[in-house]
């Protein structure tokens, strides 16, 4: 099965994403992630797409679109794919459908996470990774269990992304709605769109999620 997972900076794909995988043993292909791998290198482009992303506004579609077509055919045919971040304009929208077209897939079914905004910058702001195995963690609501140290792997290293701020988060949030909401009619012409309340709690989001694949 392929999804798509689409909402604001925060709405929680991520989160999402990564509770999905460890169920259903699918690949998020997460264009956020693979751009920060992108910008580690002393690259041209590893600079070029540093500046955009602190900045906040969108990679070039051509970019984008390149690094899911390599990922998806780096992909076992059985596995299902979750897009998680991708597509986020109407030229990302077209290409993807090219792009499962040419490796045989189809789209199952359009995730919506509806959130509150100003609930978001307190969740972006607030968050941080363990640098050694990326677990997820927040200031307010969900701190390791020993302060400092990471539940999962026990590292005492994290980290937070350099477009966390709030200033970059609005500007984010403003590229979200006026290049990436747009895209929703499109697939709510396919009648494959499913909303789903993102501001309930974390396992609860994800029951609804469960629900909604079961009767894709
Ligand atoms: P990307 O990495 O995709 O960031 P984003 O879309 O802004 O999304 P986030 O990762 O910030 O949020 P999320 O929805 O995954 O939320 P999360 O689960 O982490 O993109 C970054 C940049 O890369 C873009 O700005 C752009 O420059 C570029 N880019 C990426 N894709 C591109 C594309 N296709 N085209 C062009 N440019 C592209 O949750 C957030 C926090 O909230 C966490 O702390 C989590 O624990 C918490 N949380 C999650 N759910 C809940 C809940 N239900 N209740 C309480 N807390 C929750």
């Amino acid at each position: 099965m392929n999804i798509i997972l689409l909402g604001p900076p925060g709405a929680g794909k991520g989160t999402q994403a990564n509770v999905l995988v460890e169920h259903h043993g699918m690949l998020q292909l997460s264009t956020g992630d693979m751009l920060r791998e992108t910008r580690k290198a002393d690259t041209e482009l590893g600079r070029r797409v540093a500046a955009v992303m602190d900045a906040g506004e969108l990679v070039s579609d051509e970019i984008v679109s390149a690094m899911i077509d390599t990922k998806l055919g780096e992909m076992g045919d059985d596995v299902g794919a979750i897009f998680d971040g991708y597509p986020r304009t109407a030229a990302q929208a077209h290409s993807l459908d090219e792009i499962l077209a040419k490796h045989g897939r189809k789209l199952a079914v359009v995730i919506e996470l509806g959130v509150d905004e100003d609930a978001l910058v307190d969740r972006i702001t607030g968050r941080f990774t363990c640098a050694n195995c990326g677990a997820g963690y927040h200031d307010r609501h969900k701190q390791p269990a020993i302060a400092g140290v990471c539940d999962k792997c026990g590292s005492t290293e994290f980290k937070r992304r350099p477009d966390d701020t709030e200033e970059t988060v609005r500007t984010r949030m403003a590229e979200y709605r006026a290049k990436t909401a747009p895209i929703l009619p499109i697939y709510e012409e396919r009648g494959i769109v499913q909303r789903v309340d993102g501001m309930a709690a974390i396992g609860d989001v994800t029951k609804a999620i469960e629900k909604v694949l079961a009767s894709a």
